[in-house]
């Protein structure tokens, strides 16, 4: 052991961990949730009965058609539920279902409803006149990217309703055949892709198939369950069977027994099977696995936003944020279903041993709305799914630099204190956070008058090295104070079961909601940050953003740490159908508060929220919430980042290096390691936690924690490149091992090790203590070290034995990709913006080639939309020719990307390439020769200050 391990352990022993852990009895397990219990039982005994009660009625088939040229957007039929009586007639329930085709053929759309004119079941009575009686259809308001349900259905061709023959030889997308009455089937079917839906009409099943491979079976398990609408005295002629009536009017969970149930069950649940597809993934948020578990027996996956500080590690119980989405992949396809349902919801996964994947899905209330997104590779259905539900905001430059937190700095002396100690220190950072207490007694919209007396001032010095201010602001207001004065005047808060406003406990102790899902809510949210920082601050401040945290919402004296699910919604909607969604519209209408707000700049605003739904990406950053310092949770970080980039929110970070608790020196080493490749780099630590900033850490500490710092800055390039690629296709920053190799069965289970990006650097930090080696898979290849460019070959997919000493990532460039970096020091992004760019090349094995991609705009407007930006991809050919090729360059920019590169480092292998003494370098028909130097320790080449610039073509030619 050397002297500073022996110092690491000794200083561990003064750190100890707190056996903390969340008090789970607060959440409640499926039995314990009525709807949960009923459809896992009705799931078990449907199946072994064998009933099936619903059919769709041959008459409603209908096929919405275009006028003008028979071209058809939709079918529509009505599914009809019966509940067999034997005393008097069946009861008949109606439920419209409609099937329509999105993004160009890409993806198959149904939904069901159920229709309250006709069913004869219906009492409405009971009801408070306050809700509305429909069930909530409106979650594409807010998960869509348009803000708008009237999406493009792709219309679609059919040769004649009545003609049985499809002729496949004309230009038809889409063939309706006519019902075979024998089989019971529509077909439908595409010859862009050949996908072909059947669905049969006397047991409501949709078959999905591409070509002649059954892809996806919907309700083949027949656990179709739709909960109709029935008053509670009518109830016993309701309930089929095979169905339990556990809490279907009531809630006998310890703490949520308030709950009216004003509906009664009104859940809904759908079975779907994944065809030779092994494993599972999406739905996050769960500290889990990144593949999905069995769940045959154990708690199912559950999606409700909620609280869990010190959550439960490889749990499926529900954390902050919900983003309903299934995907899978095998070799050639891949395959996502996306449940667009913001209620309470469970999963129930199970694997066959025949390569059948299975999974069931509930939910408590609203309408089944089910896209289901067919391609190649698994990033095909990220792409597919952002292409719906908006791509990832392209952020800030300065937003993907280090954030320091934590809660609390105590005043503007104590913030500038640290700015100034990290300067010292040479650490970079771009972000400074205040937390909660900044606020005067935790009123947001205001600053504690005797510690932040002139927040302009703090924001100028801070701005004056380009660094920006993170503030909290949470949707839960103090009451008796002006800005919960004009949400009760202006009839903008959440109301309780009885249409007065609500009122709950939370930070500043009474508290009302503001309810973003309405216009005057957002209007009123849109005001508040007017006053905040146009009125009170002074008008050049463009450094302020803000951080929505406690919006799943979080409220103290509230069920299962979260809303009453009676509350009442804009709209007269119940918490209970949009709970998952509201953390979203409230950093959706901060956003557009705040990109109002900085039009004039035309500076885009950063938003940080805990709680976040499917299209929260378009407008926020997230982070895995409170975590704790110790090794488990480092390790935890991974899965759980892997997971919200593979269903397109990838800015995501967790608290480095643990929120509560105090961390050992070494697990502080070993979380920057890993922290550095988190899409979001901050660090935050909880109130009662020793201070930690990087400077105040003992020395080999602190220079360990500075260089893991500084590499993310030195990589900035690449990630900013990264995160562009990212807005146009929902690419993962942090991408899995399954991802990028597909077809490597190997690589489905790997869920410590990952890329960044297409960039081909492959990492798999240290996540357990006193580890100095460790294994990585490798595919086949050529995996050239990150700091030493050593060389490491690999003939096959295997496993590698790695050293990693306590200053060492184990991180490696993949042959055939380029880096662009910057290696000069500064105090933040903003400041780099001029410097050169060092290449750093990584020939493939076979022929020596290598490709790289540089994003380059202001890092902080909006311009970029305007095609102010630079792009170019720099090339290495046959061994011998490196040459950059502009894609696009700025319009109107002089300045903007016109920096030198001034080095070239050429990572070789002595198998790769044989590279000469000097080269030619050509730009336009200017040639001259350079000098080329090998540096004999290695086996990399060299070329100092080439001088040429990024954003011109050039061709550099080397001798042999
Ligand atoms: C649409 O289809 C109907 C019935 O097959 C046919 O009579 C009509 O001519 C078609 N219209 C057009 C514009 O093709
Ligand atoms: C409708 O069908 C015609 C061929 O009859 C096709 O050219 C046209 O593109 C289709 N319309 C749309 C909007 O897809
Ligand atoms: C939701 O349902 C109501 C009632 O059926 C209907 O009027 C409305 O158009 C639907 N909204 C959407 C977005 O589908
Ligand atoms: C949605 O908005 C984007 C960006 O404004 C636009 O390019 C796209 O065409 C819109 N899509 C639909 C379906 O309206």
């Amino acid at each position: 052991m050397n002297i500073f391990l022996f110092q690491l352990f000794l200083v561990t022993i003064l750190f100890i961990d707190p056996s903390a852990a969340f008090t789970d009895y607060l959440l409640k397990k499926c039995n314990q949730a009525g709807f949960c219990q009923r459809n896992r039982h009705y799931a078990t005994n449907i199946q072994s009965s064998h009933n099936s009660y619903y059919l769709i009625d041959e008459q409603s088939i209908h096929i919405d058609l275009d006028n003008n040229n028979n071209n058809s957007s939709s079918l529509r039929a009505n599914i009809i539920k019966t509940i067999p009586r034997n005393d008097i007639e069946d009861i008949m329930v109606e439920l419209p279902f409609k099937l329509t085709f999105q993004n160009d053929w890409q993806s198959v759309r149904f939904t069901i409803d159920e229709s309250f004119d006709s069913n004869t079941n219906d009492d409405t009575e009971a009801e408070s006149p306050l809700l509305n009686k429909h069930r909530y259809n409106e979650t594409g308001l807010w998960s869509f990217m348009n803000h708008t349900d009237s999406l493009n259905n792709t219309p679609l061709q059919f040769e004649k309703f009545e003609t049985i023959q499809s002729n496949l030889d004309k230009f038809v997308n889409f063939v309706f055949q006519t019902p075979d009455l024998e089989q019971n089937v529509i077909k439908v079917y595409n010859d862009i892709n050949q996908l072909e839906i059947h669905l049969f009409l006397d047991s409501f099943q949709i078959l999905i198939f591409q070509g002649e491979d059954l892809i996806l079976s919907i309700n083949d398990r027949s656990l179709f369950n739709f909960e109709h609408h029935r008053s509670m005295e009518q109830n016993f002629q309701n309930v089929l069977p095979e169905e339990s009536t556990y809490n279907m009017f009531a809630d006998d969970f310890e703490y949520s027994k308030g709950d009216h149930v004003p509906f009664g069950p009104e859940s809904i649940a759908l079975d779907f099977t994944f065809n030779g597809f092994n494993s599972l993934y999406g739905i996050p948020e769960h500290a889990d696995s990144l593949r999905l578990r069995d769940t045959s027996n154990d708690e199912p996956y559950r999606l409700f936003n909620v609280d869990v500080f010190q959550y439960n590690l490889d749990s499926r119980m529900p954390m902050y944020g919900a983003i309903p989405l299934l995907l899978t992949s095998n070799k050639d396809k891949s395959v996502g279903v996306f449940w667009n349902n913001p209620a309470d919801t469970w999963v129930d996964i199970h694997y066959t041993d025949n390569g059948l994947s299975q999974s069931h899905i509930m939910s408590e209330a609203g309408i089944i709305d089910v896209f289901v997104f067919i391609g190649e590779k698994p990033s095909d259905i990220t792409d597919q799914f952002t292409q719906l539900t908006g791509r990832p905001t392209l952020p800030l430059l300065s937003s993907i630099g280090y954030h320091q937190c934590r809660w609390n700095y105590n005043d503007e002396l104590d913030v500038l204190n640290v700015q100034e100690n990290m300067d010292r220190e040479d650490i970079p950072f771009d972000f400074i956070w205040l937390d909660l207490e900044y606020t005067d007694d935790k009123k947001y919209f205001t600053w504690k008058p005797d510690s932040f007396g002139n927040p302009g001032r703090m924001l100028k010095k801070l701005a004056k090295y380009g660094r920006q201010l993170a503030v909290l602001i949470d949707p839960h207001i103090k009451t008796q104070y002006h800005i919960s004065e004009e949400i009760k005047r202006q009839e903008a808060g959440v109301l309780n079961a009885g249409g007065d406003l609500y009122v709950g406990r939370c930070w500043p102790g009474d508290s009302i909601w503001i309810d973003t899902m309405g216009k005057i809510g957002q209007r009123v949210w849109d005001g508040f940050f007017k006053d905040f920082i146009t009125v009170k601050l002074p008008s050049y401040i463009d450094n302020l953003h803000i951080w929505n945290d406690m919006n799943e919402p979080s409220i103290f004296n509230g069920p299962e740490t979260t809303a009453p699910k009676d509350l009442i919604h804009n709209g007269g909607f119940e918490e209970r159908s949009i709970h998952n969604v509201y953390g979203l519209t409230v950093h959706e209408t901060t956003y557009d508060s705040m990109k109002d707000i900085y039009g004039i700049s035309d500076k885009r605003p950063f938003i940080l929220t805990r709680a976040f739904f499917a299209g929260s990406q378009r407008s926020a950053a997230t982070w895995t919430g409170d975590n704790i310092a110790n090794w488990d949770y480092l390790k935890a970080s991974i899965p759980m980042i892997l997971s919200n980039n593979i269903v397109g929110m990838p800015f995501i970070g967790a608290d480095i290096a643990g929120f509560d608790g105090n961390p050992t020196p070494e697990l502080i080493i070993r979380w920057y390691q890993t922290g550095l490749w988190y899409p979001f780099f901050r660090a935050h630590a909880h109130i009662d936690s020793i201070r930690r900033e990087p400077y105040l850490l003992e020395k080999p500490v602190r220079d360990s924690v500075r260089d893991s710092i500084r590499l993310r800055y030195t990589l900035l390039p690449t990630f900013y490149s990264a995160f562009h690629e990212s807005s146009i296709n929902g690419n993962a920053i942090m991408k899995p091992m399954f991802f990028q190799y597909p077809e490597h069965n190997e690589l489905y289970d790997v869920d410590n090790q990952f890329y960044l990006g297409n960039y081909g650097i492959l990492v798999k930090p240290i996540t357990s203590p006193e580890t100095f080696t460790t294994t990585m898979t490798f595919p086949k290849g050529i995996f050239y070290d990150l700091t030493t460019l050593k060389a490491l070959v690999v003939d096959h997919l295997k496993e590698v034995e790695i050293d990693a000493p306590i200053a060492k990532i184990p991180a490696f460039i993949e042959g055939g990709h380029i880096l662009f970096k910057r290696e000069i020091y500064r105090r933040s992004s903003k400041l780099m913006v001029n410097d050169p760019y060092t290449l750093l090349v990584a020939p493939t094995l076979d022929n020596g080639s290598a490709s790289g991609k540089l994003y380059v705009d202001d890092g902080e407007t909006f311009s970029y939309e305007n095609g102010e930006y630079l792009e170019t991809v720099v090339s290495l050919l046959a061994k011998s020719i490196l040459k950059n090729d502009i894609v696009h360059i700025p319009v109107n920019a002089d300045c903007l990307g016109n920096t030198m590169i001034e080095k070239i480092v050429i990572a070789m292998d002595s198998n790769t390439m044989d590279i000469g003494d000097h080269a030619t370098i050509k730009i336009g028909s200017e040639t001259r020769k350079i000098e080329v130097e090998h540096d004999d320790g290695t086996t990399t080449v060299i070329i100092k200050n080439p001088q040429v610039r990024v954003n011109e073509q050039w061709e550099i030619s080397f001798s042999i």
